[in-house]
């Protein structure tokens, strides 16, 4: 039998050998039986028919055993159902939610992951909501299977006597990547949860690098994505040519280095990007070099995908139907769809020809339904309910991959 980690699920599988071993028992005993009334009742050995009466013993017998069987069975599977069932005072939450075709968990402190991880030995009650279709939580290692219905809150608990992975499923046929529903379970030490429960989502660095940025106020002018309004573009920087005004007034190519970070910074008006004004103002002993190091680092790896809207693309779990290649899945693919034609019907059946611009593209986040493409279907769950700031994210992640003359 597939390993069994949950103390509280061991009766489950008691209750499954006791039901087969039953089965098996009853099995051989009807069989063995029947065939030794086939060769002692048979007409050559019986050439005379007798009349049978009635037996009150034999009535009496045949009902009531199988009667205490099945209460039998009953009761095994019962008690261990009802272990299942009864969530024991304390138990850590953590909430989980089901949408086509992901799993996202998130924690008390606001800690959200694609996996569950759990310290070991310790309860941890499940609160199971759905985004779109029925989905089923599903751990086998656990024998902890239930239903996520849309509009209705479920939960189930489970605590782990084990270290390890295992596997997590989706246990109810929920359209065409039901089968890549699968995600991991990970039960770790408590000292290991603790770190990481606390931990940031992003790594450290990129962390730094992104908040320098904002607390310097960069973004008011930069975007880190392709919209230039009044300055350059930060995306991408690591990969760019760029051609800029040199103080003798030459024009010249350039790919962007640290170097060249670190100076438009401190001096902003030495070396102009082409078609730029010298608007920017200077940065002086308010940022270390160290920082400034942490921010030339960041902006260089800093491209598509790096940005916050492609992390939570990620964690939303939009690229489980949306890929970014180019490759038009169950979704059409966010490369190249910004200011692309769209052609669709509404949700009236009035069919439409437009511009994926910001406004499409936000409602086709909060409002799929309202638009739908030409060749998809209608399937989306509306994400309606994100933090503030986070549809602007994913417009602005999905611009990043506009076709670079879109715009
Ligand atoms: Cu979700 Cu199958």
């Amino acid at each position: 039998m597939y390993p069994q980690i949950f103390t509280a699920a061991k009766g489950v599988d008691q209750a499954f050998l006791i039901i087969l071993g039953f089965a098996v028992f009853i099995l051989v005993a009807v069989t063995v039986t029947m065939i030794y009334f086939l060769w002692r009742y048979h007409y050559t050995r019986n050439p005379k028919p007798t009349n049978i009466e009635g037996s009150i013993s034999l009535e009496i017998i045949w009902t009531v055993l199988p009667t205490l069987i099945v209460l039998g069975l009953f009761w095994t599977g019962w008690t261990s159902f009802k272990a299942m069932r009864t969530i024991p005072e304390g138990a850590m939450t953590v909430a989980v939610e089901g949408r086509m075709w992901s799993w996202r968990f998130t924690y008390d402190n606001g800690k959200t992951s694609k996996e569950l991880v759990i310290p070991v030995d310790t309860p941890v009650k499940l609160d199971l909501t759905t985004r779109d279709v029925i989905h089923s939580f599903y751990v086998p290692a656990m024998r902890v299977k239930w239903d996520m219905v849309p509009g209705m809150d479920t939960n189930a608990w489970l605590q782990s006597d084990t270290v390890g992975d295992y596997d997590i499923f989706c246990a109810e046929y929920c359209g065409l990547k039901h089968a890549d529903m699968i995600t991991l379970l990970r039960v770790v030490e408590q000292e290991d949860f603790d770190n990481w429960v606390n931990a940031k989502a992003e790594p450290a660095e990129e962390e730094l690098g992104m908040s320098l940025l904002e607390e310097f106020g960069c973004f008011e002018c930069h975007s880190m994505d392709l919209s230039e309004e009044s300055a350059p573009s930060l995306l991408d920087l690591g990969s760019r040519e760029e051609t800029v005004i040199l103080p003798d007034g030459t024009e010249k190519k350039i790919k962007p280095d640290e170097a060249y970070i670190r100076q438009s910074v401190r001096e902003p008006g030495a070396i102009l990007v082409k078609g730029w004004d010298d608007m920017m103002p200077a940065y002086g002993d308010e940022l270390s070099d160290a920082q400034l190091g942490v921010m030339a680092a960041y902006l260089l790896k800093g491209g598509q995908g790096k940005n916050k809207g492609a992390v939570l693309a990620d964690e939303l779990g939009c690229m489980g139907c949306h890929s970014d290649d180019g490759t038009d899945d169950v979704g059409p693919s966010f490369l190249g769809l910004y200011g692309s034609e769209r052609k669709g019907k509404t949700a009236d059946g009035k069919p439409y020809t437009l511009k994926a611009d910001d406004d499409y593209i936000h409602k086709a986040i909060v409002d799929p339904s309202a638009d739908v493409p030409d060749g998809y279907e209608d399937q989306m769950p509306a994400f309606d309910d994100l933090e503030p700031g986070s549809v602007e994210q994913l417009i602005g992640y999905i611009k990043s991959l506009a076709k670079k003359d879109a715009e």
